[in-house]
């Protein structure tokens, strides 16, 4: 059985995921009503990625003999005045919860659980490639976003990419 405290922020972080997708999808959702159908595209497969971080958590807590209690998720409630300002909640976000994860990790060196020090290792990782992802596309739209022709490419470039199960299996 795992320490109480990790248990319970590991339970807590599955919300969190869940959360992390409403948000995607709440963006996603804005873009579609923009016309930015590429914009749109890159956050619904963030989405999907959000939902597969939660399913992680959830198999992790239950592989370990733990029962998973599901919360309400909050309601998506940013109200977006331009087209870069998703961009810069989902940078922010992804900072969040790059702090939410390091904080489990904390608790769970803090009571040497090794288990799941090294389950969380992915996440670490894969926090660090979501905040450069993140902060790229708000360097892109600064660059490219005035230029209606070029926002057209960029948005053609984000409507190319492709979902992929995540590369941590339990
Ligand atoms: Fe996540």
């Amino acid at each position: 059985m795992l320490d109480a405290r990790v248990a319970e922020l590991l339970n807590v972080q599955v919300n969190k995921e869940f959360y992390s997708a409403y948000l995607y999808l709440d963006i996603s959702n804005y873009y579609v009503d923009q016309g930015l159908d590429g914009f749109a595209n890159w956050y619904k497969i963030q989405a999907q990625e959000e939902r597969d971080h939660a399913m992680l958590f959830m198999q992790y807590l239950q592989n370990n003999g733990c029962k998973v209690t599901l919360d309400a998720i909050d309601k998506p409630d940013k109200v977006f005045d331009s087209f870069g300002a998703p961009l810069h909640v989902g940078y922010e976000h992804e900072q969040y919860v790059t702090s939410l994860i390091h904080n489990i990790y904390d608790a769970a060196n803090a009571v040497k659980d090794f288990r799941t020090m090294q389950f969380l290792d992915w996440f670490v990782k894969e926090q660090g490639e979501e905040e450069t992802n993140a902060e790229g596309l708000i360097k892109k739209y600064e660059l490219f976003g005035s230029d209606p022709r070029a926002l057209y490419m960029l948005d053609s470039e984000l409507g190319a990419r492709v979902y992929s199960a995540p590369s941590l299996v339990l």
